[in-house]
């Protein structure tokens, strides 16, 4: 881990209650959550569905929180406009969905947006290396993308080692986001691999605990790995 710089929370919505979905997302917020991510997905490029920019939308209007978008979209820049005019802060696209992301990455910086490109568990880090200097973060799964709730796929961590490692090579501060699976009991593992952004889904929206409880007891194990 670089400095002490502080390690930041994203509770994922897709298990929270879409009932009182401006609830949940205030409960976060007020429970000390850094940043709203928001898991949209097609049908295609993952087999389920989830929402786009009218959830958005409604998300942006409960928050105060920067929002990003995390696009399991088999077309990412048909969507960027779109996205980008219901109020996201950042839009993250998959490079599995576009192998050559230069355009997606200045359509998305046209638009008042920050950027980020995601890779699945069978892309490796490498693969990020030409864009890292161009990108404000990246977002290494550590689940198959599609649902929320899955276990940690510890051999992907490693990957979140490499991307830091190429960053400081090129003397970029990269934002690094693992996805998928974080919990508190392998929270400060991301975080000594050289995660500085943590997605966080049914550890916080869970039938178990609060919003509140579970963001301070995520913090309370990366307090130790920081
Ligand atoms: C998976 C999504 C994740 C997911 C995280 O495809 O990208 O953001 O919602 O949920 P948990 O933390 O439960 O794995
Ligand atoms: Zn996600």
């Amino acid at each position: 881990m670089t400095g002490a710089k502080r390690v930041l929370i994203a509770p994922s919505i897709l298990t929270a209650d879409f009932g009182r979905l401006a609830d949940d997302v205030a409960a976060a917020e007020a429970g000390g959550a850094d940043v709203m991510h928001l898991d949209m997905m097609d049908g295609h490029f993952v087999p389920q569905v989830s929402f786009g920019p009218l959830v958005l939308e409604a998300v942006r209007r409960a928050t105060s929180l920067p929002v990003e978008i995390h696009m399991m979209v088999a077309n990412p820049l048909d969507q960027l406009p779109s996205l980008a005019e219901a109020g996201a802060d950042r839009l993250i696209f998959h490079l599995e969905a576009a192998p050559d992301p230069r355009a997606g990455i200045e359509r998305t910086r046209e638009l008042g947006c920050e950027v980020g490109l995601a890779i699945s568990p069978p892309t490796p880090a490498s693969s990020l290396e030409p864009w890292l200097a161009a990108l404000d973060m990246v977002t290494v799964m550590l689940v198959h993308p599609g649902r929320g709730g899955q276990e940690l796929l510890v051999d992907q961590l490693p990957k979140v080692g490499e991307l830091r490692r190429m960053a400081e090579a090129t003397g970029t501060s990269l934002v690094i986001e693992v996805d998928g699976g974080v919990k508190a009991h392998n929270a400060s593992m991301c975080v000594e691999a050289g995660a500085t952004l943590l997605v966080a889904g049914s550890a916080v929206y869970n039938n178990q605990e609060t919003p509140a409880e579970a963001i301070a007891g995520l913090r309370e194990a990366i307090g130790r790995a920081s």
